[in-house]
């Protein structure tokens, strides 16, 4: 039977901006041949809808406006086969937005504006778990008493708690989310978190090394980009080189990373093989555009492994 996963996290509006470069200060560009877009987006979105495409059991929890927005993005997700029992309206919010410049080689800049995110309490943490969830999936674009209220109950709970650590902020209580299964940043969080930067395997080691010291984690899991992923078990470690794809944009990469890791682990227990799969699943989800609009279905994550070997094959022979 398939484990369910309940996302604790934020949803957004992304507008989106296809951009030659981004502006000087007090310079305007006029961007004659580029395009602009409201997509869905947000980090807990993003994740929820990677594990309902992969098949997953997902419940969502997040907090939506009172403006049209609300409306469609809980369509949209009803829609993607998600749980929205346990998504909530904030009467007088706007619903989370988030402003993309994507440059022409595919790199991002970021801003997002919480709205209806920042109203998520720990008094809404709660209810969601009457849906006897068999994990708990955390990001920290909400406020921290809702990630910490929905870590201390998953303990109660005894399911295992996956922690995407983005945004990262150098000041958020680690040691309060308790002990989690695994705990995964990207780059720059981790060089928030620890203050070094992992640019190659020593220093990767040296920032997870300092983690498992600040966070209580089982694995350790870095997102390093183009370099692929770089596992901490708390004795070895292991690097996973990324897939071989031209990026087009990799805005939600990170996103859809930790959640396809996250499924594969609660559905077989195998972290190689999950990181193995989050690599593809990120991997496709960086050559298409926007953030939701770029993950990868179960369908097409076996399509990507099966010409990848095929491909090895030819170049043994
Ligand atoms: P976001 O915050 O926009 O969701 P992120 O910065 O957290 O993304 P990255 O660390 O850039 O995410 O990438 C996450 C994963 O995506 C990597 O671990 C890797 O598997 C995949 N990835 C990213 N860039 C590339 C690339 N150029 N080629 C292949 N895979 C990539
Ligand atoms: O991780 C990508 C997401 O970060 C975007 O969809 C945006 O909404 C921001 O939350």
């Amino acid at each position: 039977m398939k484990k369910r996963i309940l996302v604790v996290s934020s949803a957004n509006i992304d507008f989106v901006q296809q951009v030659e470069r981004v502006p000087y200060a007090g310079e305007t560009v006029l961007e004659a041949e580029g395009t602009y877009e409201y997509l869905p987006g947000g980090k807990g979105a993003n994740s929820a809808i990677t594990f309902a495409r992969l098949g997953g059991d997902c419940v969502f929890t997040c907090k939506l406006g009172s403006d049209q927005n609300a409306g469609k993005l809980k369509s949209l997700y009803k829609a993607e086969g998600i749980d929205t029992r346990f998504i909530y309206e904030e009467p007088g919010r706007l619903t989370g937005l988030a402003s993309i410049m994507v440059e022409k080689t595919g790199k991002n800049r970021i801003i997002v504006y919480p709205g209806s995110n920042a109203a998520l309490t720990k008094e809404d943490i709660e209810e969601p778990f009457n849906c006897y969830p068999d994990a708990l999936f955390v990001q920290f674009e909400i406020p921290d008493e809702a990630v910490l209220e929905a870590c201390r109950i998953a303990r109660i709970k005894e399911i295992p708690i996956f922690v995407d650590a983005a945004p990262a902020r150098a000041d958020f209580p680690l040691k309060e989310l308790g002990s989690v299964e695994i705990f995964s940043p990207n780059e720059s969080e981790c060089q928030t978190y620890t203050g070094i930067l992992p640019v190659d395997e020593t220093s990767a080691l040296r920032a997870a090394i300092r983690l498992s010291g600040m966070v209580e984690a089982k694995y350790i899991v870095i997102k390093m980009g183009s370099a692929g992923a770089f596992l901490y078990d708390g004795e070895e470690y292991y690097v996973f080189p990324a897939e071989n794809v031209k990026p087009v944009d990799t805005t939600a990469a990170g996103d859809v990373f930790t959640a396809a890791m996250t499924y594969s682990y609660v559905q077989n227990g195998n972290i190689h093989s999950a990181i193995r799969m989050a690599n593809i699943a990120a991997a496709i989800s960086v050559t298409r555009p926007g953030a939701s609009t770029s993950i990868p279905t179960l369908a097409e994550i076996m399509e990507f492994r099966n010409s990848a070997e095929a491909n090895l094959e030819d170049a043994e022979e």
